[in-house]
């Protein structure tokens, strides 16, 4: 069965990544975000697909329309399964990143878009005082999520608690990304609200990102399991 687990690949070098993977004798779905990309450049996109891994390419995107579709077009020459955007670019936004994969990508299929909604690290009260948006942070969630839906795009990152109400209002088709997972005995480290793996389950995450529960596990492979267990397991 493709693994819906995605293992954020939050590391500084090409070495460390490849030492990481080393360990696994399996497809994996993996997240490259930001410090590896631009670190290591897209050269490091190829050789994890070398082995044959899935790439969720997080990067975010957030700029005005067509700044966006021209970068999206060059994206989509990578081959990656999912990149991303920020919700809060608006709509128009939106659907330039999707004309932009549709130019660039390479085979019949062009990788699958989500937005950002609002992130984790914001709450009402950054809304209220910094941003001016007086509205409750679920429905500005709810709001973009709709947003995303209305210019084509393929789900949403959001907390595994929002899943329910996003599926609800915009069908289970509409994928939901999230993070936040911890086994039950892990350390919390920076993330406020989390959910186990089985927890998501029932949440109807459609995809779980999980990043330092698996890459600092003293046995990654067996977390990496206990996680699959909980998450795609019988
Ligand atoms: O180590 P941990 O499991 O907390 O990693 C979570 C991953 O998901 C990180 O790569 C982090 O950047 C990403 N993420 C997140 N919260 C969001 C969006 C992305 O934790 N709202």
């Amino acid at each position: 069965m493709d693994s819906r687990i995605c293992i954020a690949l939050d590391f500084q070098t090409k070495q460390d990544v490849m030492n990481f993977l080393d360990q696994f004798n399996e497809q994996l779905y993996v997240k490259v975000g930001m410090e590896l990309f631009y670190g290591e450049g897209p050269s490091i996109i190829e050789e994890i697909k070398q082995r044959g891994h899935k790439i969720f390419l997080d990067l975010k995107l957030h700029d005005i329309p067509n700044t966006v579709k021209m970068a999206m077009k060059q994206l989509a020459k990578l081959d990656v399964d999912i990149v991303n955007l920020h919700a809060s670019g608006g709509i128009a936004m939106m659907k330039a990143a999707l004309e932009g994969l549709e130019e660039g990508k390479t085979s019949d299929h062009r990788p699958l878009c989500i937005a950002v909604t609002c992130l984790t690290s914001l709450d009402q009260e950054v809304l209220d005082q910094q941003l001016l948006i007086h509205e409750p942070l679920e429905d500005v969630v709810l709001k973009w999520a709709s947003n995303a839906k209305e210019a084509g795009l393929d789900g949403v990152v959001c907390s595994p608690l929002e899943s329910p109400i996003i599926h609800k209002a915009l069908g289970l088709d509409f994928l939901t990304v999230t993070p936040g997972i911890r086994l039950a005995d892990n350390n919390v480290n920076d993330q406020k609200r989390f959910t186990t793996p089985a927890m998501a389950k029932e949440l109807t995450s459609s995809y779980i990102v999980v990043g330092r529960p698996i890459t600092k596990a003293e046995d990654p492979v067996a977390a990496y399991h206990e996680v699959y267990r909980q998450f795609q397991g019988e």
